[in-house]
């Protein structure tokens, strides 16, 4: 998918949860979720990525900025962050919100492109809420290489599934995605979450 505009040109829309909200209005099957993720949710994931010894970071999927946020401020300071997101109205939501990271609006499925255009041949740290589920099976399988392409060799990969989910057709091939291309997967419950989500932390790229 090409940037239609530069980020900071796009028109700007309410920001934070109401601007989600408006976004799943617009394009629920596109955003995947009913609302942006939970304090919670963003703790677990931060933990899980032990951000603090980061140097690089990338988030697929990274919405209005709900996790964007508190990876920000678990990071190290001299860390760059550069989020992802397709939504153009969501990526303008997300500079004003998040600007100290670099927000890239396009597919996840360019990351290869993104990183290289940035001189990245690999990064410490990426973080994923993409909508598995409304992914094709071959996009998945991309975004899933890419990562596992450009993953230091001691970085970590970490990814999110909503619970029960995790059961269906589509979690089977996501965790055979990951146990396929990571040598260590690491699955963690967080019921009390609403909705409850699994955590997949990968580490090991082949
Ligand atoms: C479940 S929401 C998570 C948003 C945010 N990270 C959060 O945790 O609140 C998934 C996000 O992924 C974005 N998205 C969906 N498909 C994408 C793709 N192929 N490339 C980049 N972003 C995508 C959606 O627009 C949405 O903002």
């Amino acid at each position: 998918m090409q940037r239609i505009l530069p980020v900071r040109e796009m028109p700007r829309a309410p920001s934070g949860t109401a601007g989600f909200f408006l976004e799943v209005l617009r394009s629920p099957f596109e955003t995947g979720a009913l609302a942006p993720s939970s304090a919670r949710l963003a703790r677990r994931v931060v933990q899980e990525a032990c951000l603090e010894e980061a140097a690089s970071i990338v988030e697929l999927g990274a919405g209005s900025g709900a996790l964007t946020e508190s990876i920000l401020r678990a990071r190290r300071p001299s860390a760059r962050m550069i989020a992802i997101e397709r939504s153009p109205r969501l990526a303008a939501q997300l500079e004003m919100r998040c600007p100290e990271a670099e927000v890239i609006c396009d597919c996840a499925t360019r990351l290869e492109e993104i990183l290289e255009r940035r001189g990245y041949a690999k990064v410490d740290r990426i973080i994923s809420a993409l909508p598995w589920s409304n992914l094709s099976a071959s996009v998945r399988e991309q975004v899933v290489h890419s990562c596992a392409d450009r993953l230091a060799a001691d970085g970590r990969f970490v990814t999110v599934l909503c619970f029960g989910l995790h059961w269906m057709e589509t979690g089977r091939h996501v965790r055979d995605l990951l146990a396929r291309s990571f040598a260590h997967v690491r699955a963690n419950a967080l019921l009390a979450n609403f909705p409850p989500e699994v955590t997949y932390t990968c580490s090991g790229p082949r």
